[in-house]
């Protein structure tokens, strides 16, 4: 247990931290880089150049410091942090080079500010905090070998199948190379896929499983991600998949991650509510799949929000979905659709997904809501169901990246 004394030394850190925390985490980065250059390849550098794990990390260590009398409340957060870093293999040999380079960092951006006591104190919480996730990691690692079909790492699967979604989005359909079943896995979790990277390295990221479990193989949907402007490189991983990886290629491939994710044998007699942006629609798909399937008398209402009829992945699926199943209700909204478009399908309209849509489908407002999509799309909906007093476990989301804020509430406004 931390000592009250530590207990106060690093709640007294936390408006400084407060201010400072990007700046620090950026600094530390940068220290354990270049320090520690064997952790780089664990990071994604996308998400370095646009600052977010920067971000990302610095609000974890202000919600430290400011909870550290009060850690239950940071339950949800250990759990999406310990899921993300087993997904990408972090080990306890890496929380000493982690620690030591933040304790130096925080010594050299805080200067007078980190006495010698200050440092003490922060060491002494990190490694309470390290134990916590190394202990919780530990345990995922095991379930994910100890599952029937489980392994630990990595392992090779085989692409059996790709099929273009969309003008963007394309499936890959994985087995195993090595002829053995696919585990379970719950929907709305992730896979790793480690691909070589051009400085020789390898790089990994996460897939949402779009399919329902159950499958004999794991099936992923991948947006092919352009440049936003002519001076920065198109998305690595993502064009590598579209482009190198035919069927017949072998894939590194990490067991299922994460807690965005529906129980199915819970039972819940309110609406299923499943609210997609753009590609955001990957793990909604593998949870609406799995809803029908397992409790088929649930009220299920998904909406989906694309650019255009270009840029809608699953549609087909979908409309085959809503003809078949009483169930469930679709709907569809477009920022940009034809006169035709519109006529054609009575579920499609035009604009942002918004709270009127949603209020016309659910009633009294009450369901279970499951929303993904880009950060603005995300905000909207949460603010909403805030401002509807929806308790906070009726809301599960998931971001395609380190989890951001979701402030600014602009739910009539949201690109997707
Ligand atoms: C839990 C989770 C689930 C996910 N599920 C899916 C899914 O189902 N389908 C899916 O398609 N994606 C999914 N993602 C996103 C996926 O992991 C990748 O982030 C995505 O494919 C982009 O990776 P990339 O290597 O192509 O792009 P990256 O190389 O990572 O680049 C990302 C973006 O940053 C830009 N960029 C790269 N380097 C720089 C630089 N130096 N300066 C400025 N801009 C730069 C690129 O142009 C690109 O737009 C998921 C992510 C998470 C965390
Ligand atoms: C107590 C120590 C640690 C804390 C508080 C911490 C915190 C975080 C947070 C908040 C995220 C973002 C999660 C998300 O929103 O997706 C994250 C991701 C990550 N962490 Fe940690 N972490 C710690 C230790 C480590 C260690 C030891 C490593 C090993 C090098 C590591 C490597 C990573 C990586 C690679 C990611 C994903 C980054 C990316 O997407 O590029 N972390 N961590």
């Amino acid at each position: 247990m931390l000592t009250e004394s530590t207990i106060a030394i690093v709640k007294s850190t936390a408006p400084i931290l407060e201010e400072h925390g990007e700046a620090l985490t950026r600094h530390f980065y940068r220290r354990m880089f270049e320090k520690n250059p064997e952790v780089a390849p664990f990071f994604n550098s996308a998400n370095q150049a646009a600052g977010a794990q920067q971000k990302a990390l610095a609000a974890a260590i202000c919600a430290y410091a400011a909870n550290i009398d009060n850690l239950t409340v940071l339950g949800g957060a250990v759990e999406l942090i310990a899921q993300k870093h087993a997904s990408l293999q972090i080990k306890p040999e890496h929380y000493p080079i982690v620690g030591s380079n933040l304790l130096a960092s925080i010594r050299e951006v805080l200067g007078e500010g980190a006495t010698d006591e200050v440092i003490a104190a922060w060491g002494e919480a990190y490694g309470f905090l390290a134990d916590i996730f190394i202990g919780r990691e530990q345990q995922i690692y095991h379930e994910h070998r100890d599952m029937p079909h489980g392994w630990e790492g990595f392992k090779t699967f085989r692409v059996v199948r790709k099929e273009p979604e969309n003008d963007v989005i394309t499936s890959f359909y994985l087995e195993p190379a090595d002829g053995s079943g696919v585990p379970a896995f719950k929907p709305g979790q992730y896979i790793t896929v480690r691909v070589p990277s051009p400085c020789g390295h390898t790089t990994m990221r996460n897939y949402s499983l779009s399919d329902k479990p159950g499958q004999p193989w794991f099936r992923i949907s991948v947006k092919r991600e352009l440049a936003i402007e002519a001076s920065k490189p198109d998305g690595f991983a993502s064009n590598y998949l579209h482009q190198a990886v035919q069927v017949g290629a072998h894939l590194e491939v990490g067991p299922p991650c994460g807690e965005f994710i529906l129980d199915p044998s819970e039972h819940h007699t309110r609406p299923l509510v499943l609210l997609s942006g753009g590609i955001g629609i990957t793990p909604i798909m593998s949870i609406l799949l799995s809803a029908l399937e397992q409790t088929p008398e649930r009220q299920v209402v998904f909406i989906h929000g694309s650019l255009n009829a270009g840029t809608h992945a699953f549609k087909g699926t979908l409309d085959a979905l809503a003809k078949a199943h009483r169930n469930l209700v679709v709907r569809y909204r477009y920022n940009d659709a034809t006169e035709e478009e519109l006529t054609a399908d009575q579920r499609l309209s035009l604009g942002f997904i918004d709270a009127e849509l949603i209020e016309s489908l659910v009633p009294d407002r009450d369901g279970d809501y499951y929303f993904c999509g880009p950060q603005p799309f995300m905000a909207g909906i949460y603010h909403q169901l805030l401002a509807w007093g929806m308790p906070p476990a009726q809301t599960h989301f998931e971001f395609f990246g380190p989890r951001q804020e979701l402030e600014k509430p602009r739910l009539n406004r949201c690109p997707v």
